[in-house]
């Protein structure tokens, strides 16, 4: 989904937010999340790591211990908590459609709440039901018992939809669904979310789901975020070993010699600066027992160049700077280098490469050993053979 369609400021936002239990349960600790206005966020972790109290805080449903929540430009504690939810759809997984009501009646709750007129709510209902591929004079008067689980949801949906609100809230609403059904239902929803641009914040417990509809995914642990990112971005570039485990091996493994090298940066072992003298630089580098050395510019980040253990030595020896040393032929940009680049050139010589962007900025060096643990990550299934002993090697 389109970045650009998506204002920023008047969607939701959680800063620092706690919520502690009466009974001491800190459920939600230091929550800060930036959910932008039209764009579809799911937030997923493991269960009971503060998913649904975390919702329930944008509608009032619970009250934040410390901390705010904007919704709309306006602090939730200073809106009425009524009005508040009639402005906020709510989808929970086991709808609660009213037994006695209509389909139509269910829809529209909330705008009878509000006073439309009979007229206008009718008109909205099939509106509504056109949408979702009910036909309305098959579905309108129909009773919840007389629909199929995925019809009820459908519904739920619908009755989240009715006031055209601008926030929606969904608490794993295709949760108890069949496989085929939830699949069917989360297409509708994208398909929805192109025209409707709501502001969704979605809950779930399933990554596949979360990848299929999200416009980015927020991975909670223990009541905060632990990484948010795009779908690409988390499963490209999974923060730490709590985020890898949770998105999958096999997820991870559908990796290709012609994806981007993002995922693979890591920090230099150190920089140089570029007025440095060589006797200085190289000191440094014997004491660490490396090859090898990123000059870099303070100021700007630019890289200069790779200064190598024996050219330094000759500089240091003539009282040169470290300048003198510099090679820059060794080198990608992040835009265009996928991993095929790197595996060659890292088994034509292994030193690390510098990745850097479009202006020659650092953004930092890929070596053989995170190759190593990529390749590693994913080769599904297979058990890692004892290859050799750890080797120091210059590059890092
Ligand atoms: N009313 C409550 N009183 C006390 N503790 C609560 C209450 N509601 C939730 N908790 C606790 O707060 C923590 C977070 O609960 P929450 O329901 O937000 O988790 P969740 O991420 O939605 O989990 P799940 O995936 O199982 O739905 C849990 O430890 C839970 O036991
Ligand atoms: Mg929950």
């Amino acid at each position: 989904m389109s970045a650009e369609r998506i204002a920023s400021g008047d969607g939701v936002v959680f800063k620092d937010v706690c919520k502690i239990y009466p009974d001491g349960t800190r459920a939600v600790d230091m929550l800060n999340l930036d959910i932008r206005r039209g764009e579809l966020v799911s937030l997923i972790g493991p269960s009971g790591c503060g998913k649904t109290t975390t919702l329930k805080m944008i509608n009032r449903l619970e009250e934040p211990t410390s901390g705010s929540i904007v919704v709309g430009g306006e602090d939730v504690r200073s809106s009425d908590a009524v009005a508040l939810r009639r402005r906020i759809g709510y989808v929970v997984q086991e709808i609660a459609l009213f037994p006695h009501l209509t389909v139509a009646e269910n829809i529209n709750v909330v705008p009878a709440l509000l006073g439309w007129s009979e007229a206008k709510m009718r008109s909205r209902a099939d509106e509504l039901l056109e949408m979702a591929g009910l036909a309305p004079e098959r579905y309108r008067y129909r009773l919840p018992d007389q629909l199929s689980g995925g019809q009820k949801q459908r519904i739920g949906v619908l009755r989240a939809l009715a006031a055209d609100p601008q926030v929606i809230l969904m608490d794993e609403p295709f949760g108890a669904l069949d496989p085929i059904s939830r699949e069917t239902l989360q297409n509708e929803l994208v398909s929805l979310q192109k025209n409707l641009r709501k502001t969704i914040v979605f809950v779930t417990h399933d990554m596949d789901e979360a990848i299929r509809i999200s416009d980015r995914i927020a991975i909670l642990r223990n009541g905060r975020v632990e990484q948010i990112g795009t779908p690409e971005e988390v499963q490209t570039a999974p923060k730490n070993d709590f985020i890898r485990n949770f998105i999958g091996e096999d997820r991870l493994s559908q990796m290709s010699p012609d994806d981007p090298v993002g995922v693979l940066l890591e920090e230099p072992w150190a920089r140089a600066l570029p007025s440095e003298s060589a006797a200085a630089v190289l000191e440094r580098m014997e004491e660490n027992d490396r090859e090898f050395i990123h000059v870099v510019d303070s100021k700007s980040g630019v890289w200069l160049g790779a200064a190598l253990l024996g050219r330094v030595r000759r500089a240091a020896v003539a009282g040169k700077g470290v300048v003198e040393s510099l090679s820059r032929d060794r080198k990608l940009y992040l835009e265009d280098a996928v991993l095929r680049d790197v595996a060659q050139m890292l088994a034509d010589r292994d030193i690390s490469i510098p990745i850097l962007d479009a202006d020659d900025r650092l953004l930092g060096v890929v070596t053989s050993a995170g190759l190593a643990r990529l390749a590693m990550n994913r080769l599904r299934g297979k058990r890692p053979s004892s290859a050799g002993g750890e080797k120091k090697e210059g590059s890092r």
